[in-house]
């Protein structure tokens, strides 16, 4: 599960985007969340596209399956895309907030063809339902 650029500003950045939530709250539910559907999840969040790439290829070995929240970097980022593309692992995507009805830049996702499904606009439960859709797919 990772978190990138400016998450962890989550309970300081727009409420009317993102809620109240911080990242701690938000990481608990996920752990809560998998309990309760017997995954086992990692949670990380960096501010650092180079940390976060390095994750993502070390997903290659260890992982069954990923859910990233790449935040800005959603939008520009090329090098976390061609990070995601070697996996063979399914991906999703998720974000918070209604990307797609924001600002035009926002509605660009330079991972879209590397992702397996996305979940974006359904807050923190959005998180939920990409774990829902691992367990499914992984
Ligand atoms: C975000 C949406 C992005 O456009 C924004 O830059 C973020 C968070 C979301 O979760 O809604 O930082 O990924």
């Amino acid at each position: 599960m990772l978190n990138g650029v400016n998450l962890n500003m989550l309970g300081r950045r727009d409420p009317t985007q993102y809620g109240g939530i911080t990242i701690a709250e938000l990481e608990s539910r996920i752990y809560k969340w998998a309990r309760e559907m017997e995954l086992t999840v990692q949670c990380r969040q960096t501010n650092s596209e180079a940390e976060f790439i390095k994750w993502c290829h070390d997903a290659y070995d260890n992982t069954d399956g990923m859910v990233v929240n790449p935040a800005a970097w959603t939008h520009y980022a090329w090098s976390i895309h061609d990070a995601l593309e070697p996996l063979k692992i399914p991906v999703v995507e998720v974000h918070l907030s209604n990307v797609d009805e924001r600002e035009e830049w926002r509605r660009t996702s330079v991972i879209s063809d590397v992702v397996a499904a996305r979940f974006a606009g359904h807050g923190p439960d959005g998180y939920k339902m990409a774990m829902q859709y691992l367990k499914e797919h992984a």
